[in-house]
C-alpha cells in the first residue's frame, strides 16, 4: 500500500514536472513568433525536471554572479520547470526596476507564500489597484503618525534608552547583541502597529520576537515548497514549524485587533490599527463597493501588521549587527565616527536626527555598512506584468525576476575596490554626504521598500547612540571575529561577540 503511494507520488510528480517543462518552452518560441527579430535571454540548460534549483548553492546571489559570466548581467534560469529571469549589475536593474518601474513589479504566485499570505498585505500582493491603495493607504496613515519623520524620533529614542541599558548590564563582558537588537527594533514596529512597546522579558513578546526570527532562519529552506509544491504532502519539519509561527503571529494579531475594536474610538487613532479600523467602517458606511474598498477587512490587516512585523525588524537588527562588526573589525574608522560624535552632541545627549547633517562621516559609514552588507541581496522575487524587452532581449509577461542587488553593490563599473570597507567613498571633497546612485539596499522602482525613512532614521539614532556611549571591540577569545555572511531570509552576519565599554 505504502509502495503504490510512493509510486504514485513519484508518477505524478514526474508528469507534472516534464508537463510544466515542456509548456515554459512552448510558450517562449510562441511569444518569439510574435515578436519577431528578439532572443529569449540565454542560460544554463540545467537538470531535466529540477532544472538549475540545485546548482544555486547557500549563496544563490553568488551563483548568479558567476554565471552572468558566461551569460551575460540578463539571463534565465530554471527551476523546477519554471523560466526565471535573473537580472545583474546596475545598468540592468536599473533598467528594469527604474526604467521599466510598473512592467517589473508584479509578484509571482508562489505556492506557500500563497497559502501564508492568501496573496494580501503588501508584500506578496500582486501589482494592481488593491495593492495600490492598500500600500498607499498603510503608508498615509503612517506618516501620518510621523512614521521617519521628526516627530516620530521620540518614540525611538525612548527604545534606544532601554537598548542602551541592556547594553550597559553587560558590564563590559562579552555579549552577543542580537537578542537585545532584535528586540528593540521589533518594538519601534510594535508602537506604530499596536501603539504600544513592550518589557523586553514580556513572555508573549518574546514568543513573537522569536517566531520572527525563526522564520528568517527557517523560511529560505522552506520555501522550497514554492518550486515543488507537491513538498507540501511530505512530512517536512520546517513546513511544520512554519504553520506554527504562523498560529503564533495570527493569535497576537488578531487578539490585538480584537482589544482594540473593543477599545476605539471615533475620530481618535492611537496606532495602525485603529487608522485601519477606521477605514473599514468609513469605506462600508460610504457604500463603497469597488474591488479596492471590499479588500478593506480584517484578514486584510493582520497580512499588513505581520508584513511590517516581518519586513520591518529582521532587516533593521541585522544590519545594526553588521554596523557593530565592522566597527570592532575596523576599531580606526568606529574611533573616527566617536570624534565626530564627541564634536556635535555634546554631554550626555543623544544625537538627534537633526544633528545628522552635521554628522557626514557617522551617515557614510552607515551607508557603507549597508552596501558591504547587502542583507537583501536578491530581495523578494518580482514578476513582469506585460510582455517586455530588456536590453537585447524578450521577457514575456508574468515571468518571475530575481533582482541581484548584491551584485549591483559590488559591481566594478560602480565601485572602486567594491571588496573594501571604505566609508569616504560616500563623501564629496567637500566632506558632504554622496548619495550614490548605485546605493539601493531598499530597491528601487514601485516596489521600493515603504518603510525606507524610517529606516534610514532608525539606524541613524541606534547606530550613533550606541557608539556615542559605548566603545565597542572584538572578545579576548575571537580578537578576529569572521565577515563571512550567514545565509537565512536575509544576509546577516554569523553569530559573534563583543564587548561594551561606556565612555
Ligand atoms: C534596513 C532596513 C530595511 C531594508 C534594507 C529593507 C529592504 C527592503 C527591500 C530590498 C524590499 C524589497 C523591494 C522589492 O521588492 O524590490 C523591501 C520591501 C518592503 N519593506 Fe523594507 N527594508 C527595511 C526596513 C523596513 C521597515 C522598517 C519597514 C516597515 C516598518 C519595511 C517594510 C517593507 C514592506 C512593507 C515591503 C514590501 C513593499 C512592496 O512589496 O510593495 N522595511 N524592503
Amino acid at each position: 500500500m505504502l509502495i503504490l503511494g510512493v509510486q504514485t507520488f513519484l508518477i505524478f510528480f514526474l508528469t507534472f514536472m516534464l508537463t510544466m517543462s515542456v509548456v515554459q518552452w512552448w510558450r517562449g518560441r510562441q511569444m518569439l513568433k510574435k515578436y519577431p527579430g528578439y532572443k529569449l535571454p540565454p542560460g544554463p540548460r540545467g537538470f531535466p525536471l529540477v532544472g538549475s534549483i540545485f546548482s544555486l548553492g547557500r549563496n544563490p546571489h553568488l551563483t548568479f554572479m558567476e554565471m552572468a559570466k558566461k551569460y551575460g548581467d540578463v539571463f534565465t534560469i530554471n527551476l523546477a520547470g519554471q523560466n526565471v529571469l535573473v537580472v545583474n549589475g546596475f545598468e540592468a536593474v536599473r533598467e528594469a526596476l527604474v526604467k521599466q518601474s510598473t512592467i517589473f513589479a508584479g509578484r509571482p504566485h508562489l505556492a506557500l507564500t500563497q497559502e501564508l499570505t492568501e496573496g494580501q498585505g503588501i508584500v506578496s500582493a500582486d501589482y494592481g489597484s488593491i495593492w495600490r491603495e492598500q500600500r498607499r493607504f498603510t503608508l498615509q496613515t503612517l506618516r501620518n503618525f510621523g512614521f521617519g519623520k521628526q516627530s516620530f524620533e521620540g518614540n525611538i529614542q525612548e527604545e534606544i534608552v532601554h537598548m542602551l541599558d541592556a547594553f550597559g548590564e553587560t558590564t563590559c563582558k562579552p555579549f552577543n547583541a542580537n537578542h537585545i537588537m532584535e528586540t528593540s527594533v521589533s518594538n519601534v514596529v510594535c508602537s506604530i502597529n499596536f501603539g504600544q512597546r513592550f518589557q523586553y522579558d514580556d513572555p508573549c513578546f518574546r514568543k513573537l520576537v522569536q517566531s520572527i526570527y525563526r522564520f528568517s532562519e527557517i523560511g529560505t529552506n522552506a520555501s522550497a515548497v514554492n518550486y515543488f509544491p507537491i513538498l507540501r504532502r511530505l512530512p517536512f519539519p520546517e513546513l511544520k514549524e512554519v504553520y506554527e509561527i504562523e498560529k503564533t503571529m495570527k493569535d497576537f494579531m488578531y487578539g490585538m485587533i480584537e482589544n482594540h475594536k473593543n477599545t476605539k474610538k471615533p475620530g481618535i487613532n492611537r496606532d495602525l490599527i485603529d487608522g485601519y479600523l477606521h477605514e473599514i467602517d468609513r469605506r462600508k458606511q460610504e457604500g463603497l463597493n469597488d474591488e479596492a474598498s471590499r479588500s478593506f477587512n480584517e484578514v486584510y490587516l493582520y497580512h499588513t501588521l505581520s508584513d511590517l512585523l516581518f519586513a520591518g525588524t529582521e532587516t533593521m537588527s541585522s544590519t545594526l549587527r553588521w554596523g557593530i562588526l565592522y566597527m570592532i573589525k575596523f576599531p580606526h574608522i568606529q574611533a573616527k565616527v566617536q570624534e565626530e560624535l564627541d564634536s556635535v552632541v555634546l554631554g550626555d545627549e543623544l544625537p538627534s536626527w537633526r544633528q545628522r547633517n552635521k554628522l557626514p562621516y557617522t551617515e557614510a559609514t552607515l551607508m557603507e555598512v549597508q552596501r558591504m552588507a547587502n542583507i537583501t541581496a536578491i530581495g523578494f522575487p518580482h514578476k513582469t506584468t506585460e510582455d517586455t524587452q530588456l536590453f537585447d532581449y524578450f521577457v514575456p509577461k508574468d515571468t518571475s525576476v530575481f533582482i541581484n542587488l548584491y551584485s549591483v553593490h559590488v559591481d566594478p563599473t560602480q565601485w572602486s575596490k567594491p571588496d573594501e570597507f571604505n566609508p569616504e567613498r560616500f563623501l564629496t571633497e567637500e566632506k558632504k554626504v554622496y548619495n550614490h546612485p548605485a546605493l539601493m539596499p531598499f530597491s528601487a522602482g514601485k516596489r521600493a521598500c515603504p518603510g525606507e525613512n524610517l529606516a534610514k532614521m532608525q539606524l541613524f539614532l541606534f547606530f550613533s547612540a550606541i557608539l556615542k556611549k559605548f566603545r565597542l571591540t572584538t572578545t579576548p577569545s575571537n580578537p578576529n571575529p569572521s565577515l563571512e555572511k550567514h545565509y537565512a531570509i536575509s544576509l546577516c552576519p554569523s553569530p559573534f561577540e563583543v564587548c561594551a565599554y561606556p565612555r
